[in-house]
């Protein structure tokens, strides 16, 4: 559903007194299939944002093309922290009714797709009539999403959207993904360094490192049977933090 073909983004950093070139992505190709969520993971730096944005269209490459099956088709963006895309005055209906108001849809045909909405992301409808400061973090996300959902997206790029909430909320986010991702028919670029809960939920996985793709393929594959040793460091780093979470639990 969407190419990407030598894909670069280079900063020159002129304005900066020692700045080098900071090769955020350079020369990633890739393909997007339908309906696949597809995880991205590598270290902190290593392009994962940068690429994002510019799948979603924020950012534009230096080089290299993406190309998109359907062009007119929607790609949705959530960010890691709610806040920054929610105005506090505004009563969560609105919140999500935006878009489409935007897209001049009559405002009582809007507001009553926001509840089939929040009934699809699973949030409770006395939600709909608070602020944003009175929700929790999951269920802000669950708002971003369902505004996300208003645009009917072919892709929904994820950008870190589960690291500021608890596991077990995380947990419900990501089976609400993989149920949305069927019934809406959409794909998902997921990006997450919580590397140890992508096995049972993304269908492949590309590791980044230094703005180039380290290694790719179906998610069981790359992430246990890798030849890369940067991959298996990353596995290495976050299997023993699930080995510290078992010795504290069992004192
Ligand atoms: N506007 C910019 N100007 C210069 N360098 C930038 C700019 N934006 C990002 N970078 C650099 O590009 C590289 C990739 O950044 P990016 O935010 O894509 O990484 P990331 O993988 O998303 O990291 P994290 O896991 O911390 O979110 C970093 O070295 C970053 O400092
Ligand atoms: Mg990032």
């Amino acid at each position: 559903m969407l190419s990407l073909n030598q894909v670069s983004k280079h900063y020159d950093n002129k304005k900066m007194r020692r700045g080098k070139p900071v090769k955020a992505v350079h020369e990633v190709s890739f393909e997007l299939q339908p309906n696949e969520i597809f995880a991205l993971i590598g270290e902190s730096g290593s392009g994962k944002s940068t690429l994002a944005e510019m799948i979603v269209g924020l950012q534009k490459p230096t080089s290299g093309s993406i190309i998109r099956s359907e062009p007119s088709a929607s790609i949705q963006m959530v960010f890691q922290n709610p806040d920054r895309s929610m105005n506090p005055y505004w009563r969560i209906k609105d919140i999500i009714a935006e878009p489409l108001i935007l897209s001049k849809r009559k405002k009582q045909a809007a507001l009553e797709q926001v509840s089939q909405l929040a009934e699809k992301v699973k949030l409770p409808l006395d939600i709909l009539d608070r602020y944003p400061t009175e929700c929790s973090g999951g269920q802000k996300q669950r708002i971003a999403i369902a505004r996300a959902l208003t645009m009917s997206p072919k892709l929904l790029v994820a950008d870190e959207i589960t690291s500021a909430l608890d596991p077990s909320i995380e947990a419900e986010i990501m089976q609400l993904l993989l149920s949305l991702k069927d019934a809406e028919g959409m794909s998902i670029l997921y990006i997450t360094h919580r590397i140890e809960t992508i096995s049972r939920f993304a269908d492949r996985v590309a590791v980044m490192r230094n703005g180039e793709i380290e290694a790719l393929g179906g998610t069981n594959e790359v992430l246990f049977h890798s030849s890369s040793a940067y991959t298996k460091a990353l596995m290495y780093a976050c299997s023993y933090e699930d080995n510290s979470r078992d010795t504290s639990s069992s004192e």
